[in-house]
């Protein structure tokens, strides 16, 4: 049965641990898995613009043996003159994974139903969910493990990486915190899916307005964009931002557990976090950015060795 990886949970804990384990292995040892061998071809589509997903899926499926084909905004005649699923029957006679950067979570869905291959969600407006493998994965190399440990995500608590945080965190057995504006906080159903899995992993989820009570003992702190692609600036940007308060500080970072830092970049400096803490000895940034590449690699191997 072809499997997609379209939200965080699409992986259960033992196959999400599995990657991580696969990703430490690759990250060891680049060509040591060649699933894509032929070389097969793997298409990565983006409706949104990108630096670290395009790069590291095009070196991704070249290590891995493959041939990748961008397709840039607007080439296709996906999303103007095509349906999804007729671009999703005629890809998949041809490509061996389709990997998929665009807006609606929905037309991912679509896209999988009617693939024969892989679908993978590059980001959408839901959810980021190889990031998150990538933070994973990062937070293993600097605090030895994943489970138990606390994650707080500080800024726009209801976005596409808060839900993949809470989502992808909590399946890791992660207890993780969202500090967010009231009325930015995760959707009630991201908070009891999170709730339900944390049954299973150990992890749990927490939502406050509070920036300073959700830094305490923290083991890592992470952020991202006031204002993310697809999203209007106004009056999320500005002086009176109401994400201004959850800025990522020097201060916040001193209340945690010898925390470290993480940002899925770009970041803006001065404005989610200040630039000391991002450019200081506690960021991790670019070994996260350079995961993606390890993590993303895993994650085909794992979907295309189970078809
Ligand atoms: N973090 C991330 O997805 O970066 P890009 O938008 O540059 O791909
Ligand atoms: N939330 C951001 C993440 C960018 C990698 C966005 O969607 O623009």
């Amino acid at each position: 049965m072809t499997r997609h990886f379209l939200k965080d949970t699409d992986l259960t804990p033992a196959e999400q641990a599995q990657v991580l384990d696969l990703a430490v292995e690759l990250k060891a040892a680049p060509y040591s898995r060649t699933p894509l061998a032929g070389p097969q071809t793997a298409a990565v589509i983006f409706d949104k613009t990108s630096t670290r997903t395009r790069v590291s899926f095009a070196a991704g499926i070249a290590a891995l043996g493959g041939q990748p084909l961008i397709i840039n905004p607007g080439e296709a005649q996906l999303g103007h003159k095509e349906s999804i699923a007729d671009t999703a029957q005629v890809m998949s006679r041809m490509v061996s994974a389709i990997v998929w950067r665009t807006y609606a979570q929905a037309g991912l869905e679509e896209m999988a139903q009617n693939s024969s291959v892989p679908v993978i969600n590059s980001l959408s407006d839901d959810y980021h969910p190889c990031q998150i493998l990538a933070d994973l994965l990062t937070i293993r190399e600097h605090r030895g493990d994943v489970a138990g440990q606390t994650m707080t995500y500080y800024g726009d608590g209801a976005n596409n990486m808060a839900n993949s945080y809470v989502l992808g965190g909590v399946n890791a057995g992660m207890h993780v915190r969202i500090a967010a504006p009231a009325d930015y906080q995760p959707a009630e159903a991201i908070i009891a899916e999170a709730n339900e899995l944390a049954q299973t992993t150990g992890g749990s989820v927490t939502v406050t307005d509070d920036p300073v009570a959700a830094a305490q003992g923290a083991d890592v702190l992470v952020t991202d964009t006031w204002v993310s692609m697809g999203q209007d600036a106004a009056g999320r940007d500005d002086e009176a931002s109401p994400f201004a308060k959850y800025q990522v500080t020097s201060e916040l970072m001193a209340l945690g557990n010898d925390p470290i830092f993480l940002h899925c970049l770009p970041a803006y400096r001065g404005k989610e976090v200040a630039a000391e803490v991002i450019d200081g000895p506690a960021s991790a940034v670019f070994d996260e950015a350079e995961n993606r590449l390890h993590a993303q690699k895993a994650l085909m191997t794992f979907l295309l060795e189970k078809r």
